[in-house]
């Protein structure tokens, strides 16, 4: 959703705040603006649209300056325009800010401020929130002190990044349950909704704490508390480098990131792989946690929420523990009786995702445990959750997930391992077999990418196609699901995955000629019911196209496509499985000729509800 960045120093603000934008395009958005601030005048040009059309219409403007802010915006209110994009000034153009999340309240604001003369020009809740903001400067002649009252006023989730015309050189900041990072650069500093975008210039951030007030001066930056406190702050230096948010010779970020995916996992694995044994004690998983923890609830959200249908499978048969898998946006607003000595586990990729953070406060306020298994490093989910399991997937742009899901089904495979062996469900020799066998993950997913050129050719069928289905049971259904998410959410084709159970029970109505039906086949006390159901489809008219093991013998006469996997020990089938199925949805975006980092009206980051 909407990027943001701030930056002062002694380059062309325009030029830092157009590239570092660029760095944040992959979070979804539909217009572009930047604000300069030079000497005591503050100019701003903004537009409907990509950055590249910013870019072209600026070439002949004056945007000369060093300070200034930059914004992406998804829309929530207003739709799309020149006039909604941020960023959005005061009457009189002295105060200029841009903003991510929603102004809840902006309604009573605006009639407050109606009240007191304002005029509105947009259809944004932003517009509400900088003319209060205005309200206040004018009556304070200070920015911290506008910012203190504005935003206790303000209700919502929120970033705001500002420009005060008569404090040039400066810029300010605020956020509430809202990414915002600090970057300290040689005289210069940054403000962003997160790291790709100022890697480049700087690895020393400071992770914005909520209702704090963060100014920057060139090279200096300094934090308020919400009394105007000076605050100290630890500088943290950023692992990522900048080539990882680069695409590195592939056309799209997707395919670089399918083809790391061996890296993510590996290293992930080595987080908490040392000397030979896994230990869990540094994520908070103690043996006495383990043993006195009585049913696991996973919450997350789309992709992540399917690594979630994994391990449910996984830590159930290994662990025997129950395990309830909630969509985060279901889970925070029902009422049910909770477990006080349950274990919740948030996965987020970005550790920003709205529902996600809600879930997880509402189960501390339920008082379960919670451990966030999370992506990026500072953000609100891995810094509020009890403990964390920090993925090691890298920065990832492309808004379809395939690396951090990756990443995420291995911090599962082991928190599913060690609560078998320290619970005693599975004997040693089991153990021993399964730490073999995830080292040998990530040789065999290249060895799929190697063999996966046919898949191309296969895609290319379905180029016009309307609909498909994906079909599994147990693991193989939550592989289905995700392998489903990738063809939709890039390739506009309408797809659903089904328990391969329940397709009797309606969905069968719907298979047509040469329809893709997927099936995933790598549960071996099951190939024969899928394979009922998947010849049900084939008698049907349906295109039969299956994933299954190496060694499958089901459907080898009957699949009209078949690509195997290597075998694996059966618990992390989903990690091998999901290779082909990412790379079909790939290729048909791709044959379709669409946009495949940046699908339509997808944020990779979801910050709000
Ligand atoms: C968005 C992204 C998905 C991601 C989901 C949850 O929908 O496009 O790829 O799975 O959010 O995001 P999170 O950052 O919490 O993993």
């Amino acid at each position: 959703m909407c990027g943001i960045l701030g930056y002062t120093g002694d380059h062309q603000a325009s030029e830092i705040l157009l590239s570092g934008l660029a760095k944040l395009e992959y979070r979804g958005y539909d217009s572009a603006g930047i604000a300069i601030l030079d000497g005591d005048k503050i100019k701003v040009e903004k537009n409907k649209g990509r950055l590249q059309a910013l870019e072209e219409k600026i070439k002949d403007r004056d945007v000369a300056g060093t300070c200034g802010i930059g914004h992406t915006r998804w829309a929530t209110h207003g739709a799309p325009s020149d006039l909604n994009a941020h960023p959005i000034w005061s009457d009189d153009m002295t105060v200029v800010a841009v903003h991510n999340g929603i102004v809840e309240n902006y309604r009573e604001l605006k009639e407050k401020l109606s009240g007191h003369g304002y005029k509105f020009y947009s259809q944004t809740d932003t517009e509400a929130a900088v003319k209060l903001i205005d309200y206040y400067y004018k009556q304070e002649k200070d920015p911290m002190k506008a910012l203190i009252s504005a935003i206790k006023e303000i209700e919502g989730s929120y970033c705001f990044v500002v420009l005060f015309q008569d404090h040039p050189g400066e810029v300010w900041g605020v956020r509430k349950d809202l990414p915002l990072i600090a970057g300290q650069g040689e005289g210069e500093s940054f403000l962003a909704s997160d790291v790709s975008a100022i890697l480049q210039y700087t690895k020393q951030v400071y992770y914005l704490d909520n209702m704090e007030i963060v100014q920057l001066n060139k090279g200096v930056v300094r934090f308020f508390d919400m009394d105007g406190y000076a605050k100290p702050k630890e500088l943290s230096e950023v692992t990522w480098d900048a080539q990882a948010a680069e695409k590195g010779g592939f056309e799209h970020f997707m395919m670089k990131e399918i083809h790391e995916q061996a890296r993510a996992v590996k290293d992930t694995f080595g987080a908490v792989y040392h000397s030979g044994a896994i230990n869990l004690n540094e994520i908070g998983l103690t043996d006495d946690i383990i043993k006195s923890t009585s049913q696991i609830y996973i919450i997350a959200c789309g992709s992540a929420y399917h690594v979630g249908a994994v391990a449910q499978y996984v830590i159930e048969d290994l662990a025997h523990i129950p395990v309830r898998i909630e969509l985060a946006s279901e889970f925070r607003y029902r009422n049910m009786p909770t477990d006080k000595n349950a274990l919740a586990i948030i996965i987020s990729q970005s550790g920003e995702t709205a529902d996600s953070l809600a879930a997880m406060r509402k189960a501390h306020e339920h008082g379960i445990k919670t451990l966030g298994i999370v992506n990026v490093v500072g953000s609100t989910i891995a810094r509020e959750a009890d403990s964390v399991f920090y993925t090691m997937a890298g920065p990832e742009i492309s808004v379809a997930t395939t690396k951090a899901y990756s990443a995420q089904l291995i911090a599962c495979y082991v928190i599913a391992m060690q609560f078998a062996k320290v619970l005693g469900t599975i004997d040693d020799e089991k153990y021993e077999s399964m730490l073999t066998e995830i080292q040998k993950l990530p040789e065999k997913i290249d060895a799929i990418l190697d063999e996966s050129g046919v898949l191309k050719r296969v895609a290319a069928r379905f180029v016009n196609a309307k609909n498909a289905f994906y079909l599994g049971r147990n693991i193989d259904y939550a592989v289905a699901m995700e392998g489903s998410l990738k063809m939709k959410e890039i390739s506009y084709l309408h797809s659903e995955a089904i328990a391969a159970g329940e397709m009797k029970h309606g969905p069968i109505s719907l298979i047509e000629k040469g329809m893709l039906v997927a099936g995933i086949m790598t549960q071996s006390n099951l190939y024969q019911k899928i394979a009922s159901n998947m010849l049900e489809a084939k008698s049907r008219g349906g295109y039969i196209f299956i994933v299954s093991t190496r060694g499958c013998e089901a459907l080898k006469d009957e699949a009209d496509f078949i690509f195997h996997i290597p075998e694996t020990d059966e618990h992390f089938a989903a990690s091998l499985a999901v290779i082909p199925l990412q790379l079909m949805g790939y290729y048909v975006a791709v044959a379709r000729k669409l946009d495949v980092d940046k699908p339509r009206n997808l944020a990779k980051s979801v910050t709000v509800e």
